[in-house]
């Protein structure tokens, strides 16, 4: 994403709203406003030189790469599925890895789309905290707007994305400057490099994040920062990795995926 060059516009139907909208994205994004003038997303990005565009239309806010055919919009994805399964007592495994209860507070420091800091947020409740840093800048601005504006049915699903503390940061920056033991529970949930992702739903996420590995300091800030524990998500076919203080492994759903949990310093 880092060398992706992008522009904002509107929709293709002229509206002097969603100009005004596009604008603010722009002045926010630190990009180029252009207006859409009625041409196609890949007209735009071939007229204007730019790999995409992010368009702002009555519907939602879009990053579009045409030569990729890569859309990205936010959404929830599974997280509601996840928290019906945890209302009919099926649990889930991050919660259960996290051991999580009303009243945490949760640093997810991979925050993405936000879907595993929903459910995170859900068990929380109104009396616990959950704060996302997201590296990617316009993955975290997306990410802000959608946990603020989208719109979902489902017991306490929106209540839980609006209480979201969402923010953009790197967390190998950002957790060196953070309190020992300021949280419950670190998480993470980054791309790990061999990584092969079969989920169709990630890789306009994929294109779009972060790719840096982290790093043994990050790790053991990570162990500094938290109070009872910090948990690593990681897939079946992610490489090897050699984590500092492991005390257990909870499976995830379909065995695909595993929560890795370390013990705090
Ligand atoms: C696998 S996705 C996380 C998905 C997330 N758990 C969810 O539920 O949507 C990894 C995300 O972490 C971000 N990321 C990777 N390294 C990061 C870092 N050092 N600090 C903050 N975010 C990072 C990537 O840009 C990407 O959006």
């Amino acid at each position: 994403m880092n060398d992706l060059t992008y522009v904002v516009t509107s929709s293709r139907r002229p509206d002097p709203e969603l100009d005004r909208q596009a604008r603010q994205w722009a002045e926010r994004l630190d990009v180029p406003f252009v207006p859409r003038a009625g041409r196609s997303v890949a007209r735009l990005c071939r007229d204007e030189r730019v790999d995409a565009a992010l368009t702002i239309t009555a519907e939602r806010v879009t990053l579009r790469i045409p030569d990729e055919e890569v859309e990205y919009f936010f959404h929830p994805s599974m997280a509601r599925t996840r928290i019906r399964n945890i209302i009919d007592g099926m649990g889930d495994p991050m919660v259960t890895a996290m051991q999580l209860r009303a009243g945490d507070e949760v640093l997810d420091c991979t925050l993405g789309r936000a879907t595993d800091a929903t459910v995170a947020s859900w068990i929380v409740g109104e009396d616990g905290l959950v704060v996302g840093y997201e590296a990617n800048r316009l993955l975290a601005e997306l990410t802000a707007h959608g946990l603020a504006t989208y719109e979902i049915e489902g017991p306490g699903v929106e209540e839980a994305m609006r209480r979201i503390d969402a923010r953009h940061g790197d967390c190998r920056e950002i957790l060196p400057t953070i309190a020992t033991s300021a949280f419950d529970v670190v998480y993470l949930d980054p791309f790990f490099e061999r990584t092969v992702e079969q989920s169709q739903a990630m890789q306009p996420l994929r294109r779009l994040g972060l790719h840096e590995p982290i790093g043994d300091e990050t790790w053991e800030h990570a162990r500094r920062v938290a109070r009872r524990c910090v948990v690593v998500k990681r897939r079946r076919d992610d490489e090897p990795l050699d984590l500092p203080g492991v005390i257990g492994v909870e499976a995830g759903g379909g065995s695909r995926v595993q929560y890795v949990v370390l013990a705090p310093t």
